[in-house]
């Protein structure tokens, strides 16, 4: 009797109309976003690296960087950036919550997750606001050791020493969390 109760039960909830479910539905868009932003952002990066090396690419950082993020935030009305604890730029400080999620990355780093598929995504109430907010893990590849590697080319060192006087974001090494792209879009 109780096994039949219990069959009835599931299958109402299984039948019933369809729940739409805001973390599952924006994750998949934020992902579409990061992968956009990503891909042209190393586009851009690579190219700038093979006309004229790292002192020339740091240009394509400095200024692109900001204005794919602001290009992607008008397209898909999310607000889009990049972060993380060791900051080169003051501007991608990270949040509350951001900081938080740099952390327990970290800490599921060391538990052995693998940081290219590691992200966190949550509704949340800002001022009083149904939020959606995303954060995707940055690996570190060769390719960004040039920039933000432990032994920088002297002259790389120079400009970003003139550029970024209080540069935190070098020492890395391949297959470190650089930081995390994090993308938010109330709900
Ligand atoms: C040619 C030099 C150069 C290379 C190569 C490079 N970066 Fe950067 N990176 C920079 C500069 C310059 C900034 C600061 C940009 C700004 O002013 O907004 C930066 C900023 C960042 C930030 C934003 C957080 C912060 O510290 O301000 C992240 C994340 C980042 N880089 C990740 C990477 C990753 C991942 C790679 C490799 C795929 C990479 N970078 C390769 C120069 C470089």
């Amino acid at each position: 009797m109780r096994k039949i109760l219990i069959t009835a039960i599931l299958g109402a909830l299984c039948t019933g109309p369809a729940v739409a479910d805001p973390v599952a539905d924006n994750t998949a868009e934020a992902r579409e976003i990061v992968k956009q932003f990503f891909g042209d952002l190393k586009g851009k990066l690579q190219a700038a690296m093979k006309e004229g090396g790292p002192t020339n690419a740091i240009g394509v950082c400095r200024n692109e960087a900001p204005g794919i993020a602001r290009s992607t935030s008008e397209q898909t009305g999310w607000s889009v950036g990049r972060t993380s604890l060791q900051l080169r730029n003051f501007q991608n400080r990270a949040d509350d919550w951001e900081r938080q999620a740099l952390e327990e990355f970290d800490q599921r780093k060391a538990a052995g997750e693998d940081i290219t598929k590691m992200e966190k995504a949550e509704v949340v109430s800002v001022n009083g606001q149904e939020t959606f907010r995303y954060m995707k893990a940055i690996p570190t590849a060769a390719l960004c050791l040039n920039c933000h590697g432990a032994e920088l080319k002297p002259e790389v060192k120079a400009k970003l020493d003139e550029l970024y006087p209080t540069d935190q974001a070098t020492g890395y090494q391949e297959g470190d969390i650089r930081g995390a792209f994090t993308l938010s879009k109330t709900l």
